[in-house]
């Protein structure tokens, strides 16, 4: 009944009605924040000359504009309401990164869904969320909106943010639209750089940087947005073999497909199209359905179907996946389902939702170092807590706030000055070269048992735009850290940052240091219930920790090469000769207050044949003292297919909660496609596959082998 709805209104629009559908325009201001509705913004709703508004948010305002849509304009179809809804709405969690930290998808879940009851409540139909751009060089900003380096870890967690935005099909008044972005390898910017061109492989392309994307389209994502860069030379918004070929056609993906903003237009900057009306042709030929913000289809693309005919049923097509987004969430049957001012008041920032911000950013916690068990820091030890970041409560929220306040997070000052005993001095910013300060630490860190001390950038170092050549600690903090490990205290490293910083020089002779990212409202709670041993941490790193800058780009999953990294300097290697080889530390890697002991590794074939599957099956036991979570990796590698495959790739993680002296036997599935490479088309090569599972990308436990018998072809290589 939807598809005929759907097919006859199309029959029923002019070709400006149909453009304005597939024109996305930005609210602002004034929409989201004082209820007023700019006048112009309304008569183009009622001529039908829009169908969706972004940047906007709150019940009353939305459902007052949807009236005019729905009973001023001639076919009175509704508007979709987006925005960038990332990682919670008014109540903040971690920022995607520290999620994807937590190697637990529920995490991510539990943090879409929050976020989806309080935008849906507002109004909002649409968020530009999940991120899954994967991203190997932390100079690029956007690594905080990521889950990091990995592709399966990408993918996992991917598909857990989807379900949690959109839950099992949409038709739920507290659901929205997710959106899978920005497909086009957009983290694979040339050396970091925000928006500069991407150059890769196909190989490359469709193993690591594509495989999220599948996942996400297997996952009935609702829509995708286009990245802003080019591939190769090809600007993804106006890339018919990726995004109609591959996405549409390979992957049988039928979504609404959004532009980035104002990317239509940018196809003349990038040198793709000569004319607007160019432009508009090119994107709708390469599938993109709705023009965010640019109003190249909605002036120009009449131009460009009245030169050319063959255009309009593309046209028709769109329309129809942007009216089917539509029906997809009922606004046909109820337009103003969405939105409630009421139960606005009650559901924003519940205690039920700030409880689940706590877990979050708790599990999100990546313990790194803790040499002489300095942590946790016993009942009674007087703590002298140092560093501006520590009492910076803006910065708690990172990058994408949606309707977050500040002042409705807690941060560690507050919530390790409730546990008493705490003397805090800021000694040195981020954003400043001033060491005046530092004698004040110092002086406090003299006083103190222990000293903790708050380390990294604020929240507007890292985001879109935001990219670094230098990804070493900003201001006097280098001077800070210095003055304190000279005091010869314990010190605890707290980090905070939305992106790996290169750290090695930092952090020498510095007994412990937690990763803490931006961890939302909840942040100082999550890191004192770590520091003061209420809770155990179990998060992983989701990308390495460089030494240096210049390791940059840097991943676990290399290929190997002829001449691997040698220690000894005058071996000739694939090493940089003036810093140690690898990471500072490496991908996966996380410590705990527990201790675990593997064993009992086995691998067993479920069926012969082209499609096997195995099961790897191990023991984990608790041998420390506190209940703890472990998390499990496992790892594969063809070591010979007849091309190199990375030396290391991860295909299955569980996060396990133990008791001290428990037990548990973990078990994983593996796909022969987990296994599959690409070399024009998915293949598995005969030969030995290395199973590796460990706690960490470099702390592999336990070692199997299986092996195929023959190579084969697979339909499909998604993970
Ligand atoms: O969703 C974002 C995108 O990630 C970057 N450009 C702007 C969009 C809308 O805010």
């Amino acid at each position: 009944a939807q598809e005929s709805r759907i097919a006859a209104l199309v029959a029923a629009m002019t070709l400006d009605e149909k453009l304005g559908q597939m024109t996305q325009i930005a609210g602002g201001r004034q929409i989201a924040l004082n209820s007023r509705l700019d006048a112009a913004a309304l008569d183009r709703v009622r001529a039908g000359r829009v169908g969706s508004f972004l940047h906007v948010a709150g019940a009353e305002p939305l459902l007052a504009l949807q009236r005019v849509a729905v009973e001023e304009s001639r076919l009175g179809i509704p508007l979709l309401f987006a925005m960038d809804v990332v990682h919670g709405y008014r109540t903040i969690f971690p920022v995607p990164l520290a999620m994807a930290a937590s190697f637990d998808p529920d995490v991510a879940r539990q943090a879409s869904r929050v976020a989806a009851v309080e935008s849906s409540v507002s109004g909002l139909h649409w968020t530009f969320a999940p991120m899954i751009d994967i991203a190997r060089d932390a100079r690029w900003g956007r690594v905080v909106e990521g889950a990091g380096e990995d592709p399966y870890l990408g993918a996992r967690i991917a598909v857990a943010q989807i379900e949690g935005f959109q839950t099992a099909d949409l038709d739920n008044p507290d659901a929205m639209l997710a959106c899978a972005k920005h497909i086009g390898a957009y983290g694979a910017a040339i050396g970091g750089r925000d928006y500069d061109s991407a150059e890769l492989s196909e190989r490359t392309l469709r193993e690591t940087y594509l495989a999220p994307f599948h996942a996400a389209s297997n996952a009935g994502v609702g829509t995708m947005m286009t990245a802003f860069n080019d591939l190769a030379g090809v600007p993804t918004t106006g890339n018919a073999d990726l995004v109609r070929g591959i996405l549409r056609q390979e992957w049988g993906y039928q979504g609404l497909v959004v532009s980035d903003w104002n990317a239509i237009k940018e196809l003349m900057a990038h040198g793709a199209a000569a004319t607007p009306a160019e432009a508009a042709a090119l994107a709708l030929r390469a599938s993109v359905d709705m023009d965010m913000t640019s109003d190249t289809y909605a002036d120009h693309l009449g131009t460009a179907v009245a030169a050319d005919p063959t255009l309009l049923p593309l046209v028709d097509e769109a329309v129809g996946r942007i009216l089917a987004a539509k029906a997809r969430l009922g606004l046909f049957d109820d337009p103003f389902r969405f939105g409630d001012a009421a139960r606005q008041r009650v559901v924003l920032g519940s205690a039920e939702h700030r409880a689940a911000a706590r877990r979050a950013a708790q599990r999100s916690i990546v313990l790194l170092r803790n040499e002489g068990e300095v942590l946790p820091i016993a009942a009674g030890r007087r703590i002298a807590l140092i560093g501006a970041l520590a009492d910076d409560a803006s910065s708690t929220l990172g990058s994408w706030r949606a309707r977050g306040r500040a002042e409705e997070s807690v941060t560690l000052r507050q919530a390790l000055g409730e546990a008493g005993n705490v003397d805090y001095v800021p000694g040195a910013e981020p954003r400043s070269d001033d060491t005046s300060g530092i004698a004040d630490a110092v002086a406090a860190a003299n006083r103190a048992d222990v000293v903790v001390v708050a380390l990294g950038e604020d929240y507007d170092y890292s985001g879109e735009a935001r990219s670094r050549s230098d990804i070493t600690l900003p201001g006097a903090q280098t001077a800070l850290i210095e003055a304190l490990r000279a005091t010869g205290k314990p010190v605890v490293a707290v980090l905070m940052n939305g992106r790996p910083l290169a750290l090695e020089d930092a952090l020498a002779d510095i007994p412990a240091v937690v990763e803490t990212w931006f961890l939302g409202n909840e942040s100082g709670h999550a890191i004192a219930d770590v520091l003061l041993g209420r809770i155990s941490p179990a998060g992983r790193l989701p990308m390495g920790i460089p030494r240096r800058s210049g390791q940059m780009p840097m991943f676990y999953a290399h290929p190997p090469t002829g001449r691997p990294a040698d220690p000894d300097l005058a071996v000739d290697s694939a090493r940089y000769r003036d810093v140690d080889i690898g990471p500072l530390f490496p991908f996966g890697h996380g410590l705990s207050y527990g201790r675990f002991a593997y064993s009992g590794l086995q691998v067993a074939a479920q069926d012969a044949g082209e499609a096997a599957r195995y099961t790897v099956a191990l023991n984990v036991r608790n041998t420390g003292t506190v209940a703890a979570d472990e998390v499990v990796q496992l790892y594969v590698r063809a070591p010979v297919a007849g091309l190199a495959r990375p030396v290391k790739e991860l295909r299955g993680f569980a996060r396990v909660p133990l008791a001290p002296g428990q037990s548990r036997r973990v078990t994983f599935m593996l796909g022969s496609d987990q296994f599959a490479h690409w070399d024009d088309g998915w293949k598995v090569a005969a030969g030995d596959v290395d199973i590796m599972v460990g706690s960490s990308s470099e702390d592999i436990r336990q070692t199997a082998v299986l092996t195929v018998p023959r190579s084969y072809p697979l339909a499909d290589g998604a993970m």
